[in-house]
């Protein structure tokens, strides 16, 4: 005797709050697109992992082992780089996954999250994901934090604030006392992304010594050059570190292979700020040139990406332009955020950022005379 299948809405299980996330779309390849293509739309690092990076990797043979699931070994290199106890610190697969766990640490269902927009994407799809509601206080005209107004917005459901700090993707530093302002009057946790920090020489550690409501996270994802293999971290107070284990899978949530480039990584600080130099240098060349350009204005950035807006009101006909000459950059289409005008692209190296610059200017004839 043969069943029919019952025939039901698989979807119809899914979360409501899962399905209203938009799926993020990378830049697609067009058919027929040159072979050439350079990736200027992660902000990852053009030069890849440090020698030292490289060199353990190539002689790495365990993976037939489970990594040490207390990170004992990556936590202790990470504290002597950033100054801060080892036991105040976490690790992920990627900066991602540790905001993932700390949004499963303080999300109950309608748990509130303020972020300022326009700001990394990623928070929104985690806090709908977690159960949580995103409240947006938007950055002010010059993307700076809107202190009054986030600090209105806390109310009892609040349980977290994150400020980006170089902020994605406007590139710019917030002004320290309004940081500060932030987390000493915020009855809640502020989570300070600091993912660009090596880029802008800053760091809000200090503020940890003075404040408990405040935890500092991190990735080596773009100083390093190890976005592949998804290493980030967290520094948190003391009190929710218990809690910060019991969520982190049992299993260790970095792998073995990771950790090793990564405590590799941290042994080669030397060549790394000279990476930070180059770029930081190469991107103010870029900069310069860019505003050579009719209409187009980098706007300011301590980052190793160029936030620009482009004589057009909506950018993606030249994102598109670039896309199918093997250029791959940001737009951000979404009208709420008040970018649609603009164009992010990483800093490649100094002939990708040439390249980039020359076709830009050619996108922007071509789309322009097509209008
Ligand atoms: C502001 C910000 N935070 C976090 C991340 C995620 O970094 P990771 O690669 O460590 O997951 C990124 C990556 O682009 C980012 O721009």
């Amino acid at each position: 005797m043969s069943v029919s299948p019952r025939v039901f809405d698989l979807e119809a299980l899914v979360r409501p709050a899962v399905r209203e996330i938009p799926s993020y779309v990378p830049a697609k390849i067009p058919a027929g697109s040159p072979s050439r293509q350079i990736k200027l739309d992660m902000n990852e690092s053009p030069y890849g992992p440090s020698p030292k990076a490289r060199a353990a990797l190539a002689a790495f043979d365990h993976t037939h082992r489970y990594p040490d699931f207390t990170q004992a070994g990556l936590r202790e290199s990470l504290s002597a780089y950033v100054g801060a106890p080892a036991e105040q610190i976490i690790c992920g697969a990627g900066l991602d996954d540790v905001l993932t766990n700390l949004m499963v640490l303080l999300l109950d269902h309608g748990d509130e999250v303020i972020i300022s927009e326009p700001t990394f994407g990623v928070y929104r799809a985690l806090i709908a994901v977690h159960g949580g509601t995103t409240v947006d206080v938007p950055l002010t005209d010059g993307f700076q934090l809107d202190v009054d107004g986030i600090l209105a917005a806390v109310n009892s459901r609040t349980k977290l604030i994150i400020v980006c700090n170089p902020n994605n993707p406007t590139g710019n530093t917030f002004d320290p006392a309004a940081v500060e302002r932030i987390v000493a009057e915020a009855p809640c946790l502020v989570g300070i992304d600091e993912a660009y920090a090596e880029f802008a020489g800053i760091s809000h550690l200090p503020l940890m010594d003075q404040y408990s409501n405040v935890c500092c996270l991190r990735t080596l994802s773009k100083f390093a050059g190890l976005a592949g293999m998804r290493v980030g971290y967290g520094v948190f107070p003391k009190p929710l570190m218990p809690y910060l284990w019991a969520v982190t899978p049992a299993f260790c949530n970095i792998s073995l292979a990771s950790s090793v480039a990564a405590i590799a990584s941290l042994e080669d600080l030397d060549y790394l700020n000279g990476i930070i130099a180059r770029l930081n240098a190469d991107r103010d060349a870029l900069a310069d040139n860019l505003r050579e350009i009719p209409g187009v204005e980098p706007l300011p950035t301590a980052t190793n990406f160029i936030l620009m807006r482009l004589p057009v009101a909506d950018a993606t006909p030249v994102f598109k332009a670039l896309a199918e000459r093997g250029i791959f950059v940001r737009n951000f289409p979404k009208p709420s955020l008040g970018i649609a005008d603009c164009l992010r692209v990483s800093i490649g190296t100094a002939e990708e950022n040439e390249i980039f610059l020359n076709e830009l200017d050619d996108a922007l004839q071509r789309v322009r005379g097509a209008a």
